[in-house]
C-alpha cells in the first residue's frame, strides 16, 4: 500500500486490491520489531503462530497456546501506529465449534487489543469465519498449506496441484463468502494462486505462492536471514542476521577476554 494510509483498516485491504495496490505483511512477536516494521512501512503485522518455532522453539505451530501469545500480540500492539495488528488463532482454540472461535477471538481482541484475527481452513472454518465476523471481529483467512494441520497434510507439501486445484478454489470462495477480508494462500502453484486471486474480491496474500497474489507475508526471520534451520525455497534473504548477531557476540566475548572492551570510552570517571 506504500505510504498511505495513514493507519491501516481493514476497508484500505480492498481498496488495495481494486487500485491494484500490493499489500505487505510480516510476522512480528515482539514491540521492537513490530516498531521497526511499522516505520518502514508494512501494512500489517502478524503475530503468527509460527512463534511457536520461532519465539517457544517448539518443531510444529500445534503446542503454541493462546495465553503464549496474548502476551507477544500487547507488544505488537503497543509499537504499530500504522500498521494493521493481525493475531493467529492457535491450533485447538477454534476448531471444534464457532462459540470457541468467537471467544478465542474476543480474547485477542480484548486483552491483547489486536485488530483482526487470522485463523486456518477453507469450507471447515466458514461458519467459524462467519460467526467471528458477525460478532465485529475481522477475520483473514489462511488456505493451501495450513502449518497447523502440518501432520494431517503429510508434512511440509505444496497444496492446489491437480485434483487438490478444485478444492483450493472452493476454499478460496468459502472463506470469502463467510466475510473475511483477505486470505493467506501458501505454498501452492504459481498459476493456481492466480487463478484464485482473480477469482476472489477480496485480496490474497501470498507465502510460497508466487508473483500473482494481492499481497505477500513472510516470515520476518526467514527475511532477515536470522533462522538456524533450513530456509523454504519461497523465502529471499534480505539480510544476513544470523551471522551478523553470531560475529558480534563472539567478537564481544573476544574482546571481554582481551581486555579490549571495556574501553575508557565506555566507562565512568569519578570526575
Ligand atoms: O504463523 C505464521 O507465521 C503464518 C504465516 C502466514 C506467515 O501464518
Amino acid at each position: 500500500m506504500t505510504d498511505a494510509p495513514k493507519k491501516v483498516r481493514v476497508r484500505h485491504f480492498a481498496a488495495a486490491k481494486a487500485e491494484g495496490i500490493r499489500i505487505t505483511g510480516l510476522t512480528s512477536y515482539d514491540y521492537l520489531t513490530a516498531g521497526i516494521f511499522d516505520a518502514a512501512g508494512v501494512d500489517f503485522l502478524l503475530v503468527g503462530d509460527s512463534a511457536a518455532n520461532v519465539v517457544f522453539g517448539y518443531d510444529t505451530t500445534v503446542p503454541v497456546t493462546t495465553d503464549e501469545l496474548i502476551p507477544l500480540c500487547k507488544g505488537v500492539v503497543r509499537a504499530a501506529k500504522r500498521a494493521l495488528v493481525v493475531a493467529d488463532l492457535p491450533f485447538g482454540s477454534y476448531e471444534a465449534n464457532p462459540d470457541d472461535a468467537l471467544h478465542t477471538a474476543v480474547r485477542f481482541m480484548k486483552e491483547a487489543g489486536v485488530h483482526a484475527v487470522k485463523l486456518e481452513g477453507g469450507e471447515r472454518s466458514a461458519s467459524s469465519i462467519e460467526r467471528i465476523v458477525g460478532a465485529g471481529v475481522p477475520v483473514m483467512g489462511h488456505i493451501g498449506f495450513t502449518p497447523q494441520s502440518e501432520h494431517g497434510l503429510g508434512g511440509h507439501v505444496v497444496q492446489g496441484k491437480g485434483s487438490g486445484r478444485e478444492q483450493l478454489m472452493k476454499d478460496a470462495l468459502a472463506v470469502e463468502k463467510a466475510g473475511a477480508f483477505a486470505v493467506v494462500i501458501e505454498m501452492v502453484p504459481e498459476e493456481v494462486a492466480k487463478e484464485v486471486s482473480e477469482a476472489l474480491r477480496i485480496p490474497t496474500i501470498g507465502i510460497g505462492a508466487g508473483a500473482h497474489t494481492d499481497g505477500q507475508i513472510l516470515v520476518w526471520t526467514d527475511l532477515a536471514g536470522l533462522s538456524t534451520s533450513r530456509v523454504p525455497k519461497f523465502v529471499k534473504q534480505y539480510a544476513s542476521l544470523e551471522k551478523d548477531l553470531h560475529s558480534a557476540v563472539s567478537t564481544w566475548i573476544g574482546e571481554i577476554n582481551s581486555g579490549a572492551f571495556p574501553g575508557p570510552e565506555h566507562s565512568f570517571r569519578e570526575d
